[in-house]
């Protein structure tokens, strides 16, 4: 009898991402030569800075980098985020005990669940979120019990009243991300101050996912929680090179602050991998040491795209907000497409206006009735996407 992936334990599961539908749509599109603007995944568009690429060149040279390098990451690049850490938030991080590499930020979740959270055990977290957030939970056995954000605030109170009902109940982890994806929520440093203390009262974990830590605009500046005093007692910063240096397909990425918790994924991670090819790492220390104005510009290029993107819509008569961190547009669906649902919307506009965005459901239930945009398309291509929105709802 043929084998089928639903008999698998884990995968059963595991749904088959929403997002999956729209890219098939876009594909047959693309191949029936239509020109999709594509605002769907989070995919950051531009090179990576000319030094990191040179210095991976120059390493990739040397055969002493060929060979299986250190899971944990090579000791100079945990040097480097620690003096990042130092330098930008003024937190002091030992880069034996407090820092672990990571091959990227999705890496760094789905083992660190893997290796602190058991069967039944709660983890709070926003909804909608990055996939990885719940199903993370779900693949590691704990039960991802997710809360709605309609705002920090009243994320806190919800948090708080988990903590109210029964002990069984009580988080073991509280898991979050801001500048949010796909939300774009941003927090201050107080927020952060009060999740540290729920969590010491309680005696529960902390991750952060700090995924979008540098894409902040409009003067905002988005805090790491390791600022907050005692943080390192219960919490740890996930650190991704993706965005804020345009290496997404490098695949590195950072876990810092508590030592308990970095020791347990050291020891998954020990069974698991042998750390990134050894170049990347040595260029990452570039990037970590040198590229500070890149970052910036790479920001700069997305506040563009976001001013663009906004206000043509506005003018399009779709109200939207600008978001203050992230490099997405979260938009309430048009009115007169509210009833559609957001699957159902995201597949209309593709065909009609061929415009690709990300339908609010695929992270989660509470993403219903919203649409993602990234900044991922060029100024003159946003134009272009604004201009076909424009004609669509027109014609609606
Ligand atoms: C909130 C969040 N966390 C993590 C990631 C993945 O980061 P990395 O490329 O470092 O795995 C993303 C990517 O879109 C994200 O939005």
């Amino acid at each position: 009898m043929p084998l089928s992936s639903e008999e698998f334990y884990r995968i059963q599961k595991l749904p088959p991402y929403v997002f999956a539908v729209v890219n098939e749509m876009k594909a047959k599109l693309r191949a029936a030569q239509y020109d999709v603007i594509d605002f769907g995944m989070g995919n950051p568009d531009g090179a990576t800075p000319k030094p990191i690429v040179n210095k991976l060149i120059e390493a990739a040279r040397d055969k002493r980098n060929h060979r299986y390098s250190m899971s944990r990451g090579l000791p100079n690049l945990r040097l480097e985020i620690c003096k990042r850490y130092k330098r930008n938030y003024g937190v002091d991080l030992d880069p034996e005990t407090e820092a672990i590499s990571t091959i990227g930020a999705k890496d760094a979740l789905a083992h660190l669940l893997f290796a602190v959270i058991g069967p039944g055990d709660v983890v709070a977290s926003p909804n909608p979120a990055y996939p990885i957030h719940q199903y993370g939970v779900i693949m590691a056995e704990g039960h991802a019990c997710t809360i709605p954000m309609p705002t920090p605030d009243e994320f806190l109170s919800r948090l708080h009243d988990l903590y109210k009902r029964g002990a069984e109940k009580k988080p073991k982890m509280i898991l979050i991300s801001f500048p949010h994806n796909p939300t774009t929520t941003c927090v201050d440093l107080d927020f952060m101050k009060s999740i540290v203390a729920l969590a010491r009262k309680h005696g529960t974990m902390v991750v952060h996912d700090f995924a979008y830590a540098d894409i902040a605009f409009d003067g905002y500046v988005p805090p790491s929680i390791l600022q907050v005093e005692g943080a390192k007692e219960v919490a740890v910063e996930i650190f991704s090179m993706s965005k804020s240096y345009n290496m997404a397909g490098w695949r590195m990425g950072f876990t810092l602050g508590n030592p308990k918790m970095i020791k347990a994924l050291a020891r998954i991670k020990s069974y698991l991998d042998y750390g990134i090819f050894q170049p990347l790492q040595i260029a990452g220390i570039i990037a970590l040491r040198e590229c500070e104005a890149e970052t910036q510009k790479i920001c700069a290029t997305y506040k563009k795209r976001r001013d663009v993107l906004v206000s043509g819509l506005n003018k399009t008569g779709w109200t939207v907000e600008p978001p203050k961190g992230s490099m997405f547009l979260w938009a309430q669906i048009p009115e007169q497409f509210r009833a559609l649902g957001s699957l159902e919307f995201c597949k209309k506009l593709l065909q009609e206006a061929l415009v690709a965005v990300s339908p609010g459901i695929g992270f989660g239930p509470y993403g219903e009735g919203h649409v993602r945009f990234s900044f991922i398309e060029n100024e003159h291509r946003t134009r272009q996407a604004v201009r076909s929105i424009k004609q669509f709802l027109r014609e609606k």
